[in-house]
Formats: C-alpha cells, structure tokens, sequence
C-alpha cells in the first residue's frame, strides 16, 4: 500500500512551527484537541490525532491503522524490525525477544546487576557534591542495564548510549544530513559485529538474555532479524527511561512537600512514575498508515493515509484527566498512553519501571543528603541552571543538574 502524503478530503489543515513543538508542544495540542482532533500539519507530513478516546480506537485497530508506515526513517537506519511490523510477522519476532523482559525475569534474572551498577555510579559522584544526573547517573546506568538484558557482553554502557543516539539522530534525519546517515551507519554496522558474536556465543550457551531468546525462538529468528531488533531496541530503550528519571527528579525536587511523602512511603515511587510517564511522555507521538479508508473524528482519510498518534496530547486529555497539565500523585488511577497500546505496547515496560522506580530514584534521594537543584528552579520554569526541557517527538531534560552534600 503507498502512502498517500497529502491531507485527507475535508481534514482540517493546521500549521505548526516545529521549533514552538520542540520547545513546548502542549498548547498547541490542547488547541488541536479542542478544534481539530484530527488535523493534517503539513511541518510533520502526517494527520495528528490527539484525543485519547480516538487514540485508544486507532490502537484497538492494528489491521486498520498498521504499523508499516512506508518510507520510515526507522527502516532506513534499522532495517526491518517488530516496531514497523504487523501480525503476524510482529507477533513472531516480539514473542522471540520479550521473555527476558517480563517481570519475573527482570525480577529474578536482572535486578540484582541493576542495583550494583546504580551503586557504582553513585559511589564515583558521591564526593563531588554535584553532578549532572542525566550524564552521571541515569545515561550509563539505563545503558548498562540494556546491555545485560541484550546479552551484550562484549559492550560498554558508553557504547549503547553513543549507539543510541546515533540511531535516534537517523530517525528524525528529516534534513538528510549526510554526516548523520554516516554515523547511524557506523553504530549499526557495530551493533551487527556485536550481535553476532554473542548470537553464535548463546547459540552453544544460552544465557537467559534477548539474543539467547531469539536465538532459540520456537518460530526461527535469522541473525539479521537478530540484529535489526537489537538495534531497535537500543535505539528505543536508553533515551526514555533516562528521560523519566530525570523529569521526575525534577518535578520532585521542585515539590519538597511530595517529596517528604515519597519518602515516607516507598510504594509512592511507583506512583511517581506512572505520573511522570503521562506528564510529559518520553514518547511523544509514533506513526501509523491506513490500510483502508476510515472514519475517524469525523474526517474520512483514504486508505495510506499516514497518522500520528500523538499520546502526549491524550494524556493531557482533561476529558480523561482532571488538570491534566497539572503533575499530581494522588490523581486518580487511570490508565496513560506513555508505554502505547495494542500489539505494540512498550516491552521494555517492566525494565524501566523497575529501574527507574524501584532503584534509580531511591537510591538517588537516599544516598545524596540535601540534593537540591542547582541554580534557583522554580515549579513553572521549564528553562533553569538544572536543565531544558525540550522535545516533542521525544521529550526530557537536556541535563538534570544538583548538587548535595558531598560525602567522604
Ligand atoms: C519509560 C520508558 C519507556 C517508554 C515511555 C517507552 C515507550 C514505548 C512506546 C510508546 C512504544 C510503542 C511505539 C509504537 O507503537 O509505535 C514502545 C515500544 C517498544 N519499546 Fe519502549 N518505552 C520505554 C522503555 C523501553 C525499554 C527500556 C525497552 C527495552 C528494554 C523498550 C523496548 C521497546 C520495544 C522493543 C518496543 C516495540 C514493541 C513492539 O513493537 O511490539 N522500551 N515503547
């Protein structure tokens, strides 16, 4: 099925300048949700959609709304891979690689290795008395988590977190840059060595990890699909929790009185995170193309329509969520669309949330007496000594920057 590139019959035309998106993209969906829930915005190519209750359908809908978004960025710098797959091609490959990340598995196979390298990273800040913790702390310690559960032993966490965002880079190469397709090349063509030698390593030798499962997949898995999965899960499984981490650091520490509460109640963490993650999602959007035409809120868009599911919008959605703009633990439960839905939702749901809620911030808070923003953040300054926010396709702090108590 061709994409069509062009805005659907009667769909609603909205500019968008990308530059206000990436510095804030929130009023500008709140204005799509209230006008034009489903609008085509020529800057992105792609007809947004931007309530929660039509995002939840679309998901609900794989056959209708697939995931093989023609001419991907994706499959330009990863090759073919689940993420851009639809059943049941996507249901072979993701059953081959998801067991190592269920929540048994992160429990009783990863967690003990999380725990220790968050304490070797503290141990190398503690003195300082300041640190970036997106640089220090969160990139490393998330990048050295993902190796483990890769299996990439023959990997350093520097090595993913470069590979990472080289791949990243490609993705939204939108300009065609060619020193950036270059360095997306270098990272997957080492990220292909890496997985082959450990594929042939855990093929004698299984060991419990992603490459071990697909290697003995019930449904065969060739090296390739190895690979380009790999590749897609570390370009997808450093920048999110890191971001989690560091914009929930941040809303706590701009909020002493919850922060007291956390403390006095560990089970809040995973609060917390659930919170941070419908906040401001990591995730800002994905894409789908329409396999056949559709009705959706209330524009008809041909078959190869191409659709942005933008879950940052439907989880500000104040139809779902009371003042949704507002970061609060104690709203109550409602499921957010952070982790996406459908055949696709996010398998590396339970090695973030454990990561990042049950280690890196307790560990943080617990071990870095005083920890404080540097500068003077406010609770409504998005732009501070501590960091940026920035992103809309993707969105976190461009540094997390504390100080504390140094400890001998
Ligand atoms: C807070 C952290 C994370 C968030 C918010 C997040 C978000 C998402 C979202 C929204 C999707 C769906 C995209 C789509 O349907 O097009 C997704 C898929 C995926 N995520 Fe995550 N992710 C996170 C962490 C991770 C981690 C740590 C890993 C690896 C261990 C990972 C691996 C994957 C994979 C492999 C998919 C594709 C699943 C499929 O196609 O069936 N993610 N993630």
């Amino acid at each position: 099925m061709n994409a069509v590139t062009t805005a659907a019959p009667g769909a609603p035309v909205v500019e968008l300048d990308l530059s206000e998106l990436r510095h804030d993209p929130y009023p500008a969906y709140a204005e799509l949700r209230r006008s034009a829930p489903l609008a085509w915005v020529p800057s992105v190519g792609r007809h947004l959609l931007t309530r929660y209750d039509d995002i939840v359908h679309a998901e609900k809908l794989p056959e209708v709304f697939s995931s093989r978004e023609e001419g991907s960025l994706l499959l330009r710098t990863v090759g073919p891979n689940m993420l851009r797959e639809d059943d049941p091609e996507h249901r072979r490959l993701r059953s081959a690689a998801e067991p190592p990340t269920r929540p048994r598995q992160v429990r009783d196979l990863w967690a003990g290795s999380f725990e220790r390298t968050a304490h070797e990273l503290l141990d190398r800040i503690a003195g300082r008395g300041e640190a970036d913790l997106i640089r220090d702390f969160a990139e490393p310690l998330v990048a050295a988590n993902l190796a483990l559960v890769l299996g990439l032993h023959n990997t350093t966490a520097d090595d993913i977190a470069a590979w990472s965002r080289a791949m990243m880079d490609g993705n939204s190469n939108y300009a065609n840059d060619p020193d950036i397709w270059l360095r997306a090349e270098q990272a997957t063509r080492a990220i292909e060595e890496a997985v082959a030698e450990i594929a042939e390593a855990v093929r004698r030798e299984p060991d419990g990890s992603v490459i071990s499962s697909m290697v003995h997949a019930a449904e065969p898995v060739d090296l390739a699909e190895i690979q380009n999965n790999v590749k897609v899960i570390i370009g997808g499984g450093v920048n999110e929790p890191r971001d989690v981490f560091g914009v929930g650091a941040w809303a706590l520490l701009q909020r002493p009185e919850v922060l007291e509460r956390v403390r006095a109640d560990p089970a809040m963490w995973k609060r917390v995170f659930e919170e941070t993650a419908r906040w401001i999602s990591p995730i800002g959007m994905y894409p789908r193309q329409l396999t056949q035409d559709y009705e959706i809120a209330g524009v008809t868009l041909p078959a190869g329509s191409r659709v942005a599911l933008v879950i940052a919008s439907g989880n500000r959605d104040e139809s779902v969520f009371e003042r949704a703009d507002e970061f609060d633990v104690d709203r109550p439960h409602h499921p957010h669309l952070a982790f996406g839905g459908g055949p696709h939702f996010c398998m590396g749901a339970w090695v973030a949330r454990h990561e990042v809620s049950a280690l890196a911030w307790p560990l943080v808070f617990g071990r870095l007496k005083g920890l404080r923003l540097a500068g003077s953040a406010t609770a409504s300054n998005s732009r501070s000594a501590a960091g940026r926010l920035e992103g809309w396709v993707f969105r976190g702090l461009t540094s997390l920057n504390v100080t504390w108590q140094a400890s001998a």
